[in-house]
């Protein structure tokens, strides 16, 4: 059975991609802060308790997991927002530190095991935040941006020893860490219709995209990030006044 490693896979979208692998027969194994979170329905994953930006727990993680990991999703992240003449270094650092430095490590950390195999595929979670940056985003939009740019070098590097490394960059998406943002039911009605699906997105939608990039039938796809926006980040013209 194949086996998938989900970082930060307890809740929101790392939870619904742990959902859909084992509707899919995978064997999922998911690596959090804490399982406080762990739904009802994936008490039967292996948890391991960690930090992306602690390589310690992680290689304990990868250790004890019986196999080596087939999938690697590079799932844990965090926002925060201010001004970026408010963003401390430590706070500019702490975000580039989990969302790149730490997806960048696991990586590794997993190629390591995945090469001797010759065969592995890793999907990076980055944003469509990454690509059109926004005012208060400050090193969320410089992680995502870099961890685009390492999902390419990782191809480049990693593919000709069997592996693929992809990226899956979500946009609006109504669940996970953007929740609270579309509780606001007036917010959410003004976001649908910039968007040209005129719809937002959902957990489920990024998980597929995920599971197909992890999936044979895309066998020959490496180095490519695929957004899953309905469409927003090609649609600046419609936005500019005529
Ligand atoms: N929800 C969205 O709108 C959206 C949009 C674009 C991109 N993303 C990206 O999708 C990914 C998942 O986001 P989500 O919306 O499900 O967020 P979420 O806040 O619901 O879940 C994030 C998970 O990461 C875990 N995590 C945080 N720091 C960690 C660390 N140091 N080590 C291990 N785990 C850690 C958290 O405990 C949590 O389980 C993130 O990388 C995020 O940037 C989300």
């Amino acid at each position: 059975m194949a086996l998938a490693f989900i970082t930060g896979g307890t809740v929101g979208l790392g939870a619904e991609t742990a959902r859909q692998a084992l509707a899919r027969g995978w064997e999922v194994a998911v690596l959090d802060l804490s399982d406080d979170r762990l739904p009802e329905d994936l008490k039967g994953v292996q948890f391991f308790k960690g930090d992306v930006t602690r390589e310690d727990t992680v290689t304990a993680a990868l250790d004890a997991m019986g196999a080596v990991p087939d999938l690697l999703v590079n799932n844990a992240g965090i926002v925060t927002f201010m001004p970026l003449l408010e963003c401390s270094k430590a706070e500019f650092e702490r975000v580039i530190a989990i969302n790149l430095t730490g997806a960048v490590s696991v990586s590794r950390l997993a190629a390591e095991r995945m090469i001797p195999r010759g065969s592995g595929s890793i999907v990076n979670i980055t944003s469509t935040g990454g690509i059109c940056t926004s005012p208060g985003t400050h090193a969320y939009a410089a992680a995502k941006r870099g961890l685009a740019a390492m999902t390419e070098l990782m191809a480049q590097e990693w593919g000709p020893l069997g592996l693929r490394i992809n990226a899956v960059a979500p946009g609006m998406i109504d669940g996970g860490m953007s929740t609270g943002i579309y509780a606001n039911e007036e917010a959410a009605e003004r976001r649908r219709a910039a968007v040209p699906s005129r719809r937002l997105g959902t957990e489920s939608d990024i998980a597929e995209a995920v599971m197909w990039l992890a999936s044979d039938a895309a066998s020959y796809v490496n180095g490519h990030e695929l957004v899953v926006d309905g469409g927003v980040t090609k649609n600046m013209m419609s936005m500019i006044p005529r």
